[in-house]
């Protein structure tokens, strides 16, 4: 089985990481993105604070942890695209060959979480140029919140950022991991963390801190409703780029002795630091000003300019901010294109560049769809209310990646590790075993289970 397992990654020509370190600032840019710094301070925000944070904590440690160590083993296994390691996996098992289908799963979950991933990264850019030229310099609450509006309302502006940082991705993932990702990361990875905590820093010397610190820590479970821990758990699996082959893919470039259950905590925790640290950094901002925590997706685009704008050095911590969100987005964006590349890649023997170029085509193309939500199209409804862009958002986080995520585990758990020989494979210590086994295998289906049930009724 083995010799079958190594054939096939020899006919693979698969790359590997330069270094663990490297795979772990790799693994926790694919983490750390739009998911922390815009995604989570916002759905806090929506759901009321400190019991939010709670229930997210515990989805992280109850079910993402498992299945993170889970898809980084699996990858590291066979050294393949998703789709293979679930195929080479099930037939080393003589398990049904239907596996592969969560490999697919997450190749469409790429494509389609990267398109409208673009878009908001776009804003990113957009906002960064408005920092470094003080454009909304003088201008007052009314004004930055026309100009976030008004920006929704362009298509040519959204295309030209959304295209812009397409290319940026495309061009990295093109190079291949060591001359394109590795590169990016060794340096983007460094200052990101440098830029938070100087941010975070500066967010405690303002009046609003302990403000922010309770709202961020302290529970009232009055304030949580059904679909806010249905938010929480998709968003642990977002968070941590579970279920769609991102961790997958980034495993397969390891060396097959490597250690995953301390490496996945690594980057459960960075992940999960940072998150709660852009927390810190923003919320402090909002309160000082007495803006509003509930804002929604405009959040960083509105009320954190606001308070960005009466503060002294705000240009300054602007352009630090939509940088440091930008870096974020893009180390996350190469992860999200390239298990889809290496599996087109693999399975076409066409060339990586030409290979990247063309998937990126693609995105884009159903980016621009998205992008259009906020405009010329805003009364397409594709899943109920839903417009293109909340529907490509909600297919992804609160059905397609937990789906992909419950493969995972399930697969690992009850295929893949009940053989012997295949077990020995996924390199999980005799000592961390089994419970590894229970909370992969039986508490993180369970609770997945049961909270899209709740979700979906
Ligand atoms: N984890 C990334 C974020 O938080 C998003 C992502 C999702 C990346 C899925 C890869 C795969 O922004």
């Amino acid at each position: 089985m083995k010799k079958k397992i190594n054939s096939k990654k020899q006919k693979a020509s698969h790359s590997q990481w330069s270094s663990r370190g490297v795979f772990l600032l790799a693994a926790i840019g694919s983490a750390v993105g739009l998911g922390n710094i815009w995604k989570f301070p916002y759905i806090v925000g929506e759901n009321g604070g400190g019991a939010f944070v709670l229930v997210y904590l515990f989805c992280i440690v109850l079910v993402g942890v498992p299945v993170l160590i889970a898809e980084i083993a699996l990858g590291k296994s066979v050294q393949s695209n998703p789709v293979s390691t679930f195929s080479t996996l099930a037939m080393a098992c003589k398990a049904s060959r239907f596996w592969a289908l969560f490999g697919y799963v997450g190749i469409v979950s790429g494509f389609l979480i990267l398109s409208f991933y673009s878009v908001v990264a776009g804003w990113s850019l957009e906002y960064l140029q408005v920092f470094i030229q003080n454009d909304l310099l003088g201008s007052d609450a009314r004004a930055i919140e026309q100009y976030f509006t008004q920006l929704l309302a362009s298509p040519n502006t959204l295309l030209l950022w959304h295209s812009v940082f397409m290319l940026l991705t495309v061009a990295i993932v093109a190079r291949g991991i060591r001359k394109g990702i590795e590169k990016i990361i060794i340096w983007s990875m460094p200052i990101l963390f440098v830029i938070l905590v100087i941010l975070v820093l500066y967010a405690t010397q303002l009046e609003g801190f302990s403000k922010a610190f309770d709202y961020l820590f302290v529970a009232d479970f009055s304030k949580l409703t059904t679909d806010g821990v249905l938010i929480a758990l998709g968003h642990s699996f977002f968070t941590l780029s579970l279920g769609m082959g991102a961790m997958m893919v980034y495993g397969s470039y390891l060396q097959k002795d490597t250690p995953v259950v301390k490496l996945s905590f690594i980057i459960a925790i960075a992940d999960t630091l940072v998150a709660l640290m852009a927390g810190l950094a923003i919320f402090p901002l909002i309160f000082t000003y007495g803006l509003e925590s509930t804002s929604g997706p405009s959040l960083l685009f509105i009320s954190l300019p606001n308070a960005l704008l009466s503060l002294p050095f705000g240009q300054f911590f602007g352009i630090a901010f939509f940088f440091l969100l930008l870096i974020a987005a893009l180390s996350s964006a190469i992860s999200i294109l390239e298990p889809v590349v290496s599996f087109i890649q693999q399975k076409t023997r066409l060339s990586r560049h030409f290979v990247t170029y063309l998937i990126g085509s693609i995105v884009w193309l159903i980016g621009v769809g998205a992008l259009l939500a906020f405009n010329d199209w805003s009364d397409v409804h594709l899943l109920g209310q839903r417009n293109i862009f909340d529907s490509l958002d909600y297919v992804t986080t609160s059905i397609l990646l937990p789906l992909g995520g419950l493969g995972v585990s399930i697969f690992a758990v009850w295929v893949v590790s009940k053989q012997p020989n295949t077990r020995q494979l996924l390199g999980i210590s005799d000592s961390k075993y089994p419970i590894w086994r229970i909370s992969a295998g039986i508490i993180a289906p369970i609770v997945i289970g049961v909270i899209a049930w709740h979700g979906l009724n």
